[in-house]
């Protein structure tokens, strides 16, 4: 085992992504069974205590990669030094609700995170935001990071990704690893675009594979789009195992790269690829090499994509200027 643990910070410890990521962390399932790992947790101070329990069960875990763990409520503290920082604390929307409207509620805890960050964290500090809206909070955050380079900051889409590859999969009665180049565009929110165009099952192209566009537009679109609500409908809570499960595929294809010849879907800062303006974190195919993402170029995006990319798009520009209307862009 090498001997320098890499930091991994976490918000939203003691919440209930919390409760599934930590343990999956602590495993090895981010590093690997080489990686030794520390995790700096950060919490609102009245959870503090039941955090507290959490770490009493890491302990007991005695888990081999585990080499240290540190709680606190001053995010200046907690970043200090830190790797990698999984923003995870933040406000779940409830029935009824779309995540949009967690804006305001959420939109504060980002800015000052991204300053903190700014401040304590190491230069090459990776972010990840999971929190809702989880685009506009990236943008939030890293607005307000000072000197810290917009394409270390990210937002997730690998859950949506997951659950497009795992509801195609199923449809075509294929195991999920047939499934290849699967997209998501936009906003993590209902207006996202799974892309079945330029996806692949088993080397063939997925749209004709499944060869009905009535399925592909009124049941695979709205079902990946809308799973978030599906669960909080079943489970009467938000969505956790797979957001912990779908944050550490995120993080460690962004630390250790793309599988040969296939791409993930990451929210990142456009840089105006396939008419996404600058300005905004938006979803799209990346490949990443040596911890690098690049947005995948020259994709051929027909009006049925066209008109689907732009609404989410949108939505984005939407968000953003709310959250400038409320000052918290930096
Ligand atoms: P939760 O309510 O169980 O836990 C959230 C935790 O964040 C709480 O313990 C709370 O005390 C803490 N917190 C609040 N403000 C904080 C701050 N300023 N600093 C540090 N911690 C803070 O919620 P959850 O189910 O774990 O979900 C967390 C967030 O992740 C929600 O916004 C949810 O909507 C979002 N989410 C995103 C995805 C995605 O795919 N992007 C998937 C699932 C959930
Ligand atoms: C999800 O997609 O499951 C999460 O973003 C939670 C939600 O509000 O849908």
């Amino acid at each position: 085992m090498t001997t320098t643990p890499v930091k991994v910070a976490v918000t939203g410890a003691a919440g209930q992504i919390g409760y599934s990521l930590l343990f999956r962390l602590a495993a090895g399932d981010l590093l690997g069974p080489d990686t030794p790992i520390e995790l700096r947790l950060l919490e609102i101070t009245p959870a503090l205590k039941a955090l507290e329990g959490v770490v009493m069960e890491l302990d007991d875990c005695a888990f081999p990669t585990l080499a240290g763990v540190q709680i606190g409520d001053d995010p200046t503290t907690v970043f200090d030094g830190v790797n990698l920082a999984l923003l995870v604390g933040a406000r779940p929307r409830g029935p009824g609700m779309e995540r949009g409207d967690l804006l305001e509620a959420n939109g504060g805890i980002f800015a000052p995170q991204g300053k903190a960050l700014s401040e304590v964290a190491a230069d090459d500090v990776k972010v990840v935001v999971t929190g809702n809206p989880a685009n506009t909070n990236a943008l939030i955050a890293l607005s307000n990071a000072g000197d810290i380079p917009a394409r270390q900051f990210s937002a997730l889409t690998r859950l949506d990704h997951n659950r497009a590859i795992a509801q195609l999969a199923a449809r075509l009665q294929v195991p999920v690893t047939e499934v290849k180049h699967m997209t998501i565009w936009g906003n993590h929110s209902a207006t996202q675009y799974p892309d079945l165009f330029h996806a692949e099952v088993s080397g063939r192209n997925a749209y004709e594979a499944v060869g009905d566009h009535d399925w592909v537009e009124n049941t695979f679109i709205p079902t990946v789009a809308k799973r978030g609500a599906a669960i909080i409908e079943a489970r009467g809570a938000s969505s956790a195992a797979s957001a912990a499960s779908a944050t550490i595929d995120h993080a460690r294809t962004w630390l250790q790269g793309t599988a040969e010849g296939d791409w993930v879907s990451m929210a990142v800062p456009s840089d105006g690829s396939y008419g996404v303006p600058e300005g905004i974190v938006s979803s799209f195919p990346v490949t990443v090499t040596d911890g690098e993402w690049s947005i995948v170029q020259g994709l051929e995006i027909d009006d049925f994509s066209r008109a689907r990319i732009d609404a989410s798009v949108e939505e984005l520009q939407g968000e953003r200027d709310a959250v400038q209307e409320l000052g918290l862009l930096g």
